[in-house]
């Protein structure tokens, strides 16, 4: 991720007895940036419309990540003030606004160009490891469809690396929570973002999604980019 840096110094008296050790420590608060997408707003068409793609990344996905940015900024004034309450009270802004940059970083890495191999089905181990686990690759994806289908209000659907178990898992979170929030030992290979700012608004002549998630859902798969999936999978399998 970008990472800017908003720095302050604090200087910390760690003499005791009124010495003058003071040591300078250099307190720096790390800015986020909007990451580039890798491929252009319109490459996805007709799957996901170039006007849906422009508005997610430079207004929903800008959106959290300026408001992680202040949501830190508050929190690192609320620590030195000593203010519990305030420090307490930013934590659903973080969790919020911090998860749906993580996601959504996720997620345009998850999805390429069908002329760069979106949709192309995995191989090697990942590939083994769903025929293994799921009986097939359309049987997984019939799994993870029917989860993002069912799932209530807005929310994310993701196909996991469980370490502790050393599987794959298929896992729903609400709002923008990442998945990290369920369980320390999930590291998230693919998640696709079934908020309805993701699909309503498709408009490429014979795929109208609006409010129709099942179709949306049907049709991603034509984009997903397994090539990246399969690269998290192998770096991190135990
Ligand atoms: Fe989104």
């Amino acid at each position: 991720m970008a990472l800017g840096s908003l720095r302050r110094k604090a200087l910390l008296d760690l003499g005791g007895n009124g010495g003058r050790l003071g040591l300078g420590l250099v307190r720096g608060l790390k800015t986020f940036t909007l990451p580039d997408l890798p491929y252009d707003y319109g490459a996805l068409e007709p799957v996901i419309s170039a006007e849906i793609m422009l508005l997610h990344h430079q207004k929903h996905h800008q959106t959290y990540v300026t408001n992680y940015n202040k949501s830190l900024e508050q929190l690192d004034h609320a620590i030195d003030k000593g203010d519990v309450s305030t420090t307490v009270k930013l934590q659903s802004s973080v969790k919020f606004n911090g998860g749906g940059h993580l996601n959504h970083s996720i997620f345009w890495k998850n999805l390429a160009p069908v002329n760069e191999g979106g949709g192309e089905p995995p191989k090697g181990s990942l590939g083994w490891a769903i025929d293994t686990q799921f009986g097939s690759l359309e049987s997984l994806i019939l799994k993870i469809n029917t989860e993002g289908a069912a799932l209530q209000g807005s929310g994310w659907v993701w196909l996991a690396l469980d370490k502790e178990f050393k599987k794959l898992s298929i896992e729903t979170t609400a709002n923008q929570d990442p998945l990290v929030t369920k369980a320390a030992t999930l590291v998230p290979l693919l998640g696709i973002d079934v908020w309805e700012h993701a699909y309503y608004l498709q408009n490429v002549i014979t795929m109208q999604y609006k409010n129709v998630k099942p179709d949306y859902l049907k049709n991603i798969w034509k984009v997903i980019n397994w090539k990246y999936v399969s690269e998290v999978f192998e770096k991190e399998s135990p």
